[in-house]
């Protein structure tokens, strides 16, 4: 079985707004809903998971009842204290449905993500089917300057081997509960990546080619650019 898992459950400091910046408008419309719509395009999902914060969890079922049409398949839960805490909580629910078996598989993606493609869900489910992991990533276009110390460069990396990550990032289910709970408090504390605890672990990620106009909005700066990047959608 085949989840998405919606992860909400930030509150966008980066952002300054009152409100998480996932509910902000942009089009008119939240971004969460935009993100929402792009995954239910995708018939292969059991179930969507939309994982927010808690006091955020009426609202968001209320906004996706007046908003989306096939609103079956949408489950909204709580999110945990952390980004990595939000996708194990789905893994739970979904363990709580009878449904974790090693097969079972978690298509995670940021709901700050609204640009996210067809196309790229797509080979994220063929890529986890083959590899059990895999991480959306699209070259980097800027040198990326390694410093330890913030004062110093410490290395400057070859750039021809270097991506950038963005979501979704998809995972056997089952192993990827596993991997985390393998981890040390420490190394849940620095592993703000879910893709990084593979890695670490010694277990293969695969590729999926991402998009430039799959961006997270992070600072308000990014609302802009959505605004931008929305008219470009609509062909106006
Ligand atoms: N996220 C989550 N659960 C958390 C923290 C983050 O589901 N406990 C989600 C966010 O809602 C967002 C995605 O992970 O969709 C990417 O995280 P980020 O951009 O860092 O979002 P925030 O944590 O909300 O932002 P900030 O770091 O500025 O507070």
């Amino acid at each position: 079985m085949i989840y998405a898992c919606i992860l909400a459950g930030g509150i966008g400091s980066r952002m300054g707004n009152e409100k998480p910046k996932q509910y902000i408008n942009i089009g008119g419309k939240p971004i969460i809903l935009h993100t929402i719509e792009k995954f239910c395009l995708c018939s292969e999902f059991e179930e969507i998971l939309i994982l927010c914060p808690k006091d955020w969890i009426e609202y968001t079922k209320s906004l996706i009842k007046r908003h989306v049409t096939a609103s079956d398949k949408i489950k909204v839960i709580e999110g945990g204290s952390t980004r990595n805490e939000t996708i194990q909580n789905a893994i739970d629910y979904i363990d709580e449905q009878g449904n974790l078996t090693e097969d079972t598989v978690v298509v995670t993606h940021d709901a700050v993500r609204p640009f996210v493609t067809y196309r790229i869900i797509k080979e994220n489910i063929e890529a986890v089917k083959t590899y059990g992991a895999c991480d959306t990533v699209i070259p980097a276009t800027d040198t990326i300057v390694e410093s330890i110390d913030g004062k110093v460069i410490s290395q400057i990396p070859n750039r021809a081997c270097l991506y950038q990550g963005q979501t979704p990032q998809s995972f056997k289910a089952l192993k990827l509960r596993e991997l985390y709970r393998s981890l040390t408090s420490d190394e849940k504390e620095i592993m703000t990546d879910a893709a990084k605890i593979f890695v670490i672990k010694g277990e293969k990620v695969s590729l999926v080619k991402g998009e430039n106009s799959n961006i997270k909005i992070t600072y308000p700066y990014d609302l802009t650019v959505a605004e931008s990047l929305l008219k470009g959608e609509k062909g106006q």
